[in-house]
This record gives C-alpha cells, structure tokens and sequence, in this order.
C-alpha cells in the first residue's frame, strides 16, 4: 500500500519584486485576496486535502508570514474584551489550521533549490509542494485527487492546465501520453520556460506537485536551468525520462485557478473571488455592471 501523503512544502522566499512597494516590508504571500493574505488560501487548500503538517521555506522579511499562524495574544484579549467572537474565531482560525513549520532558504537559488530545503523535514515519504502565487478555487478539486493517483500509480504527480500556447513560456511545459483515465495523463517531457514559440505542448504546470522523496536525490544534482535558477521542472523531467521512482503522471485541472503572481492577474482573482462571496457578491456584482457600463 502506499504510504499516506501528510506533509506539504509550500515555498515563500521569493522577493516578490512584481509588487514593490507594497513588497518592501512585507511578504508577497501576506498580500490579502478579498480579506484574507494569500498564504492563508493555500494553508487552508492543503489542510482540505487531508495535509496538515505545513513547512514553509521561508527567507529573510518573512515574520509577518510566522505571525499570521501563532497567536497574537493581545488582539485576541481584545476582540475578547468586546465580545467580538465572529472576528476573534477569524483570528484564531488561521493559528489553529495546521501545525506550521518554518525552513529558511538562504540564498534564493529557484524552486528546485527550496524544495531541496524541505530534506530534513519529510524524510523517506511521499509529500505535496503547493506554490503560492497559484490559487485553486475551493470549490473544485485537485490536490486530493492527485494525491490519489499519486497512491494508485505509486508516482510523482503534477498538475496541468491548458492554456493558450501563446502563454507556454512563462511556464513549465509538459508533454504527455493519455492514460485509461480522462483526467490522467503520462508525463514524457518537461521544459521549464521554453522560448516563445518553441513550446511542444500548450498544457502548462500549475503550482501543485505531489512528490515521491526520491526527488531530493535529483535535486541534489540539478544543475541552474531557465533563469540560471535550480528548478524543479528539470528535477522532475530526470524522473519522467528515467522512470525514476514509478515516472511522473499529471491530472488535468479543468476547474478554477487564480493567478495571483502579478499585478493584472492579482486584481482580477479579488474581483472573480469577491463577487462570489455571500457577504460581498450582492453588493459588488450590480456596481461593478454600472461601472463597466460607463467605460463603454
Ligand atoms: C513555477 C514553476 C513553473 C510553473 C509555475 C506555475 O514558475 O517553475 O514550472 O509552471 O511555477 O505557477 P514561477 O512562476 O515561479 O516562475
């Protein structure tokens, strides 16, 4: 039987430059989605599939991201003082959702390189890696079905999206063969940001990465790729070419995904999140109708 998967790895060291100056004292992960940072979306995704043991690879700048999930006794005596306990269970949900471990990454050499940070932690198990710039919405499933196929194929999974092939080089790409299963396929080939135009396949990787640990092996060795960055697509492409570890499969997501890595994207997830939202949709949606109509 394969060994449960309860361990996610979600990597939080990068400089988030796209965003300056909102970035300069603070964590891009902490940037808030609607009313919540980030960060705390992807948490409450991987403690929904079942993972509740959380390391994040952190780097310097990064104490608010700690702060968020402890404890902040004084707000809570206060909120407490006021008898506001819709806000206080707000506050003390984010400290209660998973047990949240901290790794620094040191120098920020790629996502290949933060994974490796990850060794110590998750030892010889199998283990989730979800980026934080791509948000899932809660409403569709993905990692616990690739965690799934990760038991069924006793393999790595990763997880694709297709999208229009102008787009493929700002990603990983992957080439793939069909499997029995519609939403599976055989991973043949990564590349990690293909130069425009010479992409092999529109099905791009999204951020989520179920992982055997034989990858760490890999990663001890992956030379600097696109970017002149480790990268885990490179690591992952070793694996598929060598059938290492049972090879790589990918599920096809054909749910909703936010990009929330710039600017552009990061504005339209708070719209498409917000006008779904009970508290706020029934305000926003007919406002935002007159405001379109009066740019056109
Ligand atoms: C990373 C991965 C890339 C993947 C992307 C998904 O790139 O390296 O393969 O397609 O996340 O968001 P980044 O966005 O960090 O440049």
């Amino acid at each position: 039987m394969a060994p449960k998967i309860t361990k996610a790895v979600i990597p939080a060291a990068g400089l988030g430059t796209r965003f300056l100056p909102a970035t300069k004292a603070m964590p891009k992960e902490m940037l808030p989605v609607v009313d919540k940072p980030a960060i705390q979306y992807v948490v409450e995704e991987a403690v929904a599939a079942g993972l509740t043991d959380v390391l994040m690879i952190t780097g310097r700048n990064k104490s608010a991201l700690e702060n968020h999930f402890d404890r902040i006794g004084e707000l809570e005596a206060t909120l407490e003082r006021k008898g506001d306990t819709e806000r206080l269970e707000k506050v003390n949900y984010s400290t209660d959702l998973a047990d949240v471990h901290y790794v620094r990454q040191g120098d920020p050499k790629g996502l290949g390189h933060a994974v490796l940070r990850a060794r110590m932690h998750v030892g010889n198990e199998p283990f989730a890696v979800l980026l934080g710039d791509d948000l899932i919405d809660e409403r569709d499933v993905l990692l616990s079905r690739m965690i799934e196929v990760s038991g069924e194929k006793n393999a790595s999974v990763i997880a694709l999206l297709e999208v229009d092939p102008s787009q493929a080089y700002l990603y990983g790409v992957a080439t793939v063969e069909p499997t029995d299963e519609s939403d599976v396929v055989r991973i043949t080939g990564l590349v990690e940001k293909p130069p425009t135009g010479t992409a092999e396949s529109n099905l791009i990787i999204i951020g989520r990465y179920v992982l055997q640990p034989q990858i760490f092996d890999v990663l001890d060795h992956t030379e600097p790729g696109a970017g002149g960055e480790i990268q885990l697509t490179d690591a992952l492409q070793e694996v598929a070419e060598n059938d290492i570890a049972g090879g790589v499969y990918g599920v096809v997501f054909r749910g909703r995904r936010y990009d929330t890595g710039d600017r552009l994207d990061y504005i339209k997830a708070i719209v498409q999140l917000a006008v779904d939202r009970e508290d706020l949709g029934e305000a926003l949606r007919p406002w935002l109708r007159d405001f379109v109509s009066t740019m056109e």
